[in-house]
């Protein structure tokens, strides 16, 4: 296991700054921080895990995944990692895709943008190979460090605490980067540029895609009058998550305009039945039913694509 003091080798090569962008990030002797070699900000290191990032994801006024029950959510996914629950539809289904289009080679390697504990890695290592070279990232810290527990740390196998929309991570950095969180971002473009900035060959993108593009705000937790009272577009003071559903054009424009080229546009149409309710003891969000093929969470209908982008 190639290790600097205990953070894997090829991801430290791969790091930078946050702040002025240089890539040259040095760890101290006892392993626990990072400095920047240009501006000297300091990053932690908890056990091996890089926590680059400021107070957490500044330009989400919404962040549900810091509610305690929310929380629970992680407990599903790291019970997913382990193996004591099955493995997610979607990470089975993502797996399938990246082996059926060729995009695996020995060499390459992928990073998993809002991995929560990384439990994709699960179906990459059983379905395409166990030595698959993944690095997760995740703005919340437990959820990385119950990944590391399930997976270990090595350079095959690592992760970062930061924000998606401002990797510390350099240009091109992976060959491959799969995400499926944007769905949650207003700001998608601003995802999208950091995305394909450090990917080197391809952008996997996972999305429900709408008919028409539909904003849909949820609002989680209390669903009372007496406990929230009016309820209204411009109110941001209740606990709630975005669910964005672009068009199959905006999409096209959007990638174009950011010089990305589609190469493909496809369903996701691999996924078994099942229903969340029967996993998760989580009231707070939407339970989700998988019915021939199709997602309804709550009341909303998920159609599920998979986008490649090429960088
Ligand atoms: C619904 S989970 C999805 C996990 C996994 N990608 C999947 O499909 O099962 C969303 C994850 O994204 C993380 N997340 C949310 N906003 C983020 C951001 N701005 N940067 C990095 N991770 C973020 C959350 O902490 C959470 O673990």
């Amino acid at each position: 296991m190639s290790l600097s003091n205990m953070l894997p080798t090829k991801l430290l090569k791969k790091l930078q700054c946050i702040s002025c962008k240089n890539p040259d990030l040095f760890l101290t002797s006892s392993g626990g921080k990072l400095i920047c070699g240009s501006c000297e900000n300091e990053y932690n290191v908890y056990d091996g895990i890089p926590s680059i990032l400021r107070s957490g994801p500044e330009t989400q006024e919404w962040n549900p995944w810091d509610l305690d029950e929310v929380k629970m959510l992680g407990d599903t996914f790291y019970k997913r990692a382990k193996g004591d629950l099955p493995e997610k539809e979607s990470s089975k289904s993502f797996a399938n895709l990246i082996k059926s289009k060729n995009l695996y080679t020995e060499h390459s390697s992928f990073l998993d943008i809002g991995c929560a504990t990384g439990h994709y890695l699960r179906s990459f290592r059983r379905i395409i190979d166990p030595q698959f070279q993944y690095t997760g990232i995740d703005a919340t810290d437990f959820y990385l460090q119950w990944g590391k527990k399930v997976f270990g740390l090595d350079d095959n196998c690592n992760f970062v605490h930061c924000d998606a929309l401002n990797l510390p991570l350099i240009d091109n950095s992976y060959d491959i980067v799969i995400v499926n969180l944007f769905h949650f971002f207003p700001n998608l473009k601003e995802a999208l540029i950091e995305a394909m900035r450090v990917a080197g060959k391809m952008v996997i993108w996972r999305t429900p895609i709408g008919q028409v593009n539909c904003m849909a705000k949820i609002i989680l937790n209390n669903q009372s009058y007496e406990g929230i009272g009016d309820i209204s577009l411009d109110r941001h003071d209740y606990d709630h998550c975005v669910y964005m559903l672009y068009s199959k054009e905006y999409i096209e424009g959007i990638v174009n305009a950011l010089g990305g080229i589609i190469t493909f546009f496809e369903r996701d149409n691999d996924f078994g039945d099942m229903d969340t309710k029967s996993l998760e003891d989580i009231n707070c969000i939407p339970h989700t039913k998988v019915i021939a093929n199709m997602q309804i969470m709550g009341n909303l209908y998920l159609d599920w694509h998979y986008i490649g982008i090429s960088v």
